[in-house]
């Protein structure tokens, strides 16, 4: 495929710093797997991503894609796909959503054989909308953690119809991505656009699992007094031995000053809990939706509402308490106005992991039935040989004698 030439190519700069992602697909046989099929893109559309969908097109797909959030558009990305061949982009900017629903519908209309998805939208019209049908739909790789659930839930309710790869669950991701990229991207965000620092503030993480563990351990080891609340014992007696002071909501809102929700979960922060906080106490959200803080309450609760740029609002209660919402509720470090999305490392890992579940859907959809399941052990390992390779990372390998003693269950005679 001949690259055209464009005077502005905000995806210059990522492109060298995927070598997983475009390195992936080179081997002979895998160079044009994705030949004559038509792959459906839903995730944030910013250069990464963009990288990601270059590299599904030069292995032969057509490609049509769609942001899965409004705010976490780039502009200049979509302009750049846009003029690229075999590439339909249905987004916009400032789009609402309203219109996103209307794109993801688009999309759809174009009977995508693969779907790719971030939150799974794509894969819940398909099911539910009397609209679209999964005739010849081969399957669909889903990359994160909500996303995964609404799949699951699909599945539950007897609806689910094609395969799907609960890619977010996979090791090469989650141990990365989810921990590390969100970790530090929400941080970053949170306080390059409220021009603070986390030391020595009270931060409290809502939900102790892999995002939010990441959040909490991060923020402490930067110098936060850190919070956690939970609804799971296992993942509250977790945080409480890695360090972290673990109390429900109702207390953490009497002392927390940075509130991070990472649950996947809805309403998480609500009226008994903002009645609670202190004056200027900051709130954010990094889980999928905007849901876990809950804005109507906010609303309804507040005196005053001030627009104070940079992607703050600021609600005055009636008793002259501030308290200031980042990027409207929404995932902070995707959407707010120094978003760069996750660190490029990461979703090299993220996006290669996609590719992979990708591949082995077209290539071995006969193995596969409607159901939820784990990438093959296989495809994360290499992806994970690659990331190694690129990181200069070199480890041991098993000797046969140790190949042996671990296959063995008698394994003192061995020795
Ligand atoms: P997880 O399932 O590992 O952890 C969620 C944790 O929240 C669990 O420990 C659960 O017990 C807890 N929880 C659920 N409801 C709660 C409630 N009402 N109060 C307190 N705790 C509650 O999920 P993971 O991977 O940590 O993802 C969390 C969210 O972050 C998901 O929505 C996921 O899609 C999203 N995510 C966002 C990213 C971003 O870039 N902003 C990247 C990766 C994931």
């Amino acid at each position: 495929m001949v690259r055209r030439e464009h005077t502005e190519d905000p995806l210059e700069r990522i492109r060298e710093r995927m070598p997983v992602v475009r390195s992936l697909l080179d081997e002979t046989d895998d160079r044009a797997v994705f030949e004559d099929v038509t792959i459906a893109v839903s995730s944030h559309l910013e250069p990464k991503t963009g990288v990601y969908i270059e590299r599904l097109r030069d292995a032969g797909a057509d490609v049509v894609c769609t942001p899965n959030k409004t705010g976490s558009v780039h502009g200049d990305v979509v302009e750049y796909l846009e003029d690229e061949p075999d590439i339909t982009v249905f987004a916009d900017k400032s789009m609402s959503a309203d219109e996103l629903n209307q794109a993801h519908r688009d999309v759809l209309r174009r009977d995508p054989d693969l779907l790719l998805t971030d939150g799974a939208e794509l894969l819940v019209k398909l099911h539910s909308e009397p609209e679209f049908s999964t005739e010849g739909v081969i399957g669909c790789a889903e990359q994160t953690t909500s996303g995964v659930s609404r799949a699951r839930a699909l599945e539950a309710d007897g609806m689910l119809e094609v395969p799907v790869f609960a890619v977010n669950h996979t090791p090469m991701k989650h141990w990365f991505d989810n921990v590390h990229g969100t970790g530090e991207s929400s941080l970053s965000n949170i306080m390059i656009s409220t021009n603070t620092i986390t030391a020595g503030r009270t931060v409290v993480v809502a939900g102790y699992g892999y995002v939010g563990r990441g959040i909490a351990q991060k923020a402490r080891s930067l110098g936060a007094d850190t919070v956690v609340t939970e609804i799971d014992a296992r993942k509250a007696i977790r945080a409480h031995m890695d360090g972290h002071r673990v109390m429900p909501m109702e207390e953490a809102s009497k002392v927390g000053e940075v509130f991070i929700t990472a649950t996947g979960c809805c309403r998480v922060l609500r009226k008994e809990h903002f009645e609670k906080m202190q004056d200027e106490a900051m709130l954010a959200n990094v889980g999928h939706s905007n849901t876990e803080i809950h804005l109507d309450h906010l609303e309804s609760l507040s005196s005053e509402k001030t627009d104070k740029g940079e992607g703050i609002t600021r609600y005055t209660f009636p008793d002259g308490r501030r308290l200031d919402l980042l990027s409207d509720g929404e995932l902070v470090n995707l959407t707010s106005p120094y978003s760069q999305g996750h660190p490029v490392t990461v979703m090299d890992s993220t996006f290669a992991a996609m590719l992979v579940g990708g591949r082995e859907l077209v290539r071995n959809s006969e193995d596969y039935e409607p159901a939820v399941r784990q990438l093959p052990s296989r495809l994360d390992r290499e992806i994970a040989d690659k990331k190694a390779e690129t990181l200069e990372i070199e480890i041991d390998s098993l000797t046969e004698f140790q190949q042996e003693y671990l296959q063995s269950w008698d394994r003192e005679n061995i020795l």
